[in-house]
């Protein structure tokens, strides 16, 4: 494993969202270390910080800084480490018993922010990569105070004052959630309605939430002026100006505000294996509008 170097720094990942934290082991954070990330955080709504040496342990106790950690379900607790809940796997690996050791599988993961159709949803999610394909299953992540800023303003108008609904059918590899009846139609799907510009609880800077696209609805507007709107705002956001790519290497963490971002994955070789350890953050309140 490299060598960390001993003074902290701060590298902007892309010009709409991100940054590499370096000089910091995440095993052994210091105060100093602790409020240098947190700033960083806030400043840059990702984080990625490299050639990290993190046990179970580590990873849990790094992810509290930011907020109480969840807990996988009982019924998703075999998606989990062993003995951590904290810790759900991300992986296409199958185990002894034919079943895949962890979630989303190979595929793409399309653009979405994590369980936004909760009415508290989630806050901060951090990846750990274990092992990675030599190569695809890059992540992208694309800032949405950027994406709000970057808006035209005739398109801005037509959301001012709006809520979403954000969809609670599919996830985001495109699977039925647990105990829900597969529904196409997103006047009728279950979901939550979340204001489309949110002020960042605790930045109070204003941000574009999209959650993802399908089953969305901008409640109010008839299907096919939804359906046209949502289609122009998510052409926007998700425009490379916005958005930061990554190729993983071994002992990346990286780690995202959902609050601020939205992330997808690309698709990799299922014959290659992939196993990231990932855990987030309870949501403390529900988005309030800017
Ligand atoms: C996710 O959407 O949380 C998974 C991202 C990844 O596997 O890189």
């Amino acid at each position: 494993m490299t060598q960390i170097q001993t003074t902290r720094g701060l590298q902007p990942l892309a010009p709409g969202v991100g940054a590499e934290v370096t000089g910091i082991d995440l095993s052994s954070l210091s105060r100093e270390d602790t409020d240098f990330v947190l700033d960083a955080y806030h400043e840059h709504a990702a984080l990625l910080l490299r050639d990290q040496d993190l046990s179970h342990e580590d990873l849990i106790a790094f992810s509290s800084l930011f907020g109480d950690v969840d807990e996988a379900p009982e019924a998703q607790r075999s998606k989990a480490v062993p003995g951590k809940p904290q810790i759900y796997v991300v992986s296409n690996i199958k185990g002894d018993n034919g079943k895949p050791i962890g979630s989303l599988g190979a595929g793409e993961a399309i653009w979405h922010a994590d369980m936004s159709n909760r009415e508290n949803p989630p806050e901060a999610t951090l990846l750990y990569a274990v092992e990675l394909p030599p190569e695809g299953g890059d992540t992208w992540i694309a800032g949405m105070a950027a994406a709000l800023e970057g808006m035209h303003p005739d398109l801005r108008r037509r959301i001012e004052g709006r809520s979403i609904k954000h969809d609670g059918t599919y996830n985001s590899g495109g699977f039925v959630r647990k105990g829900v009846v597969a529904n196409d139609d997103p006047l009728t799907c279950p979901g939550t309605l979340h204001p489309a510009i949110c002020a960042h609880p605790a930045t109070g800077k204003p941000v574009l939430y999209l959650g993802r696209r399908r089953n969305a609805y901008v409640d109010g507007l008839s299907l096919e002026d939804s359906e046209a709107l949502l289609d122009a705002l998510w052409a926007h956001a998700t425009q490379d100006a916005f958005c930061y790519a990554h190729r993983w290497r071994k002992g990346d963490l990286l780690m995202w505000d959902n609050r601020s971002t939205l992330h997808r994955r690309d698709a990799f070789n299922p014959d290659h294996r992939r196993m990231m350890l990932r855990t987030q953050t309870k949501g403390r309140a529900a988005p309030r509008a800017a």
